[in-house]
């Protein structure tokens, strides 16, 4: 099992800004855990150089190329260092419609690229607040998770949607009661390889209350967005991965 602590800097970040990762692989260089960060498209390429830490992307198209101005495709990403790509973030889904077949259709384009998908999926407040969190879960990794993921080529983030920038954390109970719903969902799927697969937690994860949700069974790392934009707020929850 590959922890990882992955970033996603979302529409934020500029090329002076990569000096922030210089500052991360200087620190971790000797890091035991995998280091993701997934930077805006035109950032990719600039930040090669950054050793020890993999550079992901935060979309793809459906497709791998195309009459579709403006689009991205995951072989694009990959060509241009992308080692991950992030598909179904709930700002993806949101903002621009994607539905559970666009996410799978995504994260086929990243797995035949060759690159790790991030799949991510959570449930709403209101859905939360019905008590249909399971559900919403179970329809999500049925619909956005494609045939052929393993443990090599795929990881999911659960992020409930009313943790993201709010600051608001889920009980370690409600994240452990996710987290093994999601592993035995996938288990009953995939089979044992799926024991293997990385799940990651994502929401409101900073510094001081990262070790916490680190300790809660079948969370293996983070996918991080506020505090993932500076060195300093980030090496502590890699420090605090790399002890649990
Ligand atoms: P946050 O975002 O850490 O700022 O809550 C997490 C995410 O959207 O991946």
């Amino acid at each position: 099992m590959r922890k990882m602590a992955a970033g996603n800097w979302k529409m934020n970040g500029a090329l002076s800004d990569l000096t922030e990762l210089t500052l991360l692989a200087q620190r971790h260089a000797m890091a035991s855990v995998d280091i993701l960060m997934c930077l805006p498209a035109p950032l990719i390429a600039p930040a090669q150089k950054e050793g020890v830490i993999k550079i992901g992307g935060q979309t793809c198209h459906v497709a791998s190329s195309g009459a579709h101005t403006g689009d991205i495709s995951a072989q694009m990403l990959v060509e241009v260092g992308a080692k991950a790509i992030i598909v179904g973030h709930s700002e993806r889904r949101q903002d621009h419609n994607e539905d559970n077949a666009t996410v799978q259709a995504q994260a086929r384009q990243v797995i035949e690229a060759g690159a790790q998908a991030i799949i991510c999926i959570g449930e709403t407040g209101d859905a939360r607040e019905r008590g249909e969190t399971l559900d919403v879960l179970a329809d999500q990794l049925a619909g956005s998770v494609p045939e052929g993921a393993t443990s090599g080529n795929t990881v999911i983030a659960y992020e409930p949607v009313w943790a993201i920038g709010t600051g608001v954390v889920p009980t370690l109970e409600q994240i452990e009661e996710a987290h093994r719903f999601i592993r035995n969902t996938l288990v009953d799927r995939f089979g044992s390889d799926a024991q293997d697969m990385t799940l990651l937690y994502g929401g409101s994860v900073k510094g001081s209350n990262a070790a916490e949700i680190f300790s809660v069974a079948d969370v293996n790392g983070a996918l991080v967005g506020g505090a993932s934009l500076r060195a300093d707020d980030f090496s502590p929850i890699i420090t605090a991965l790399e002890a649990s």
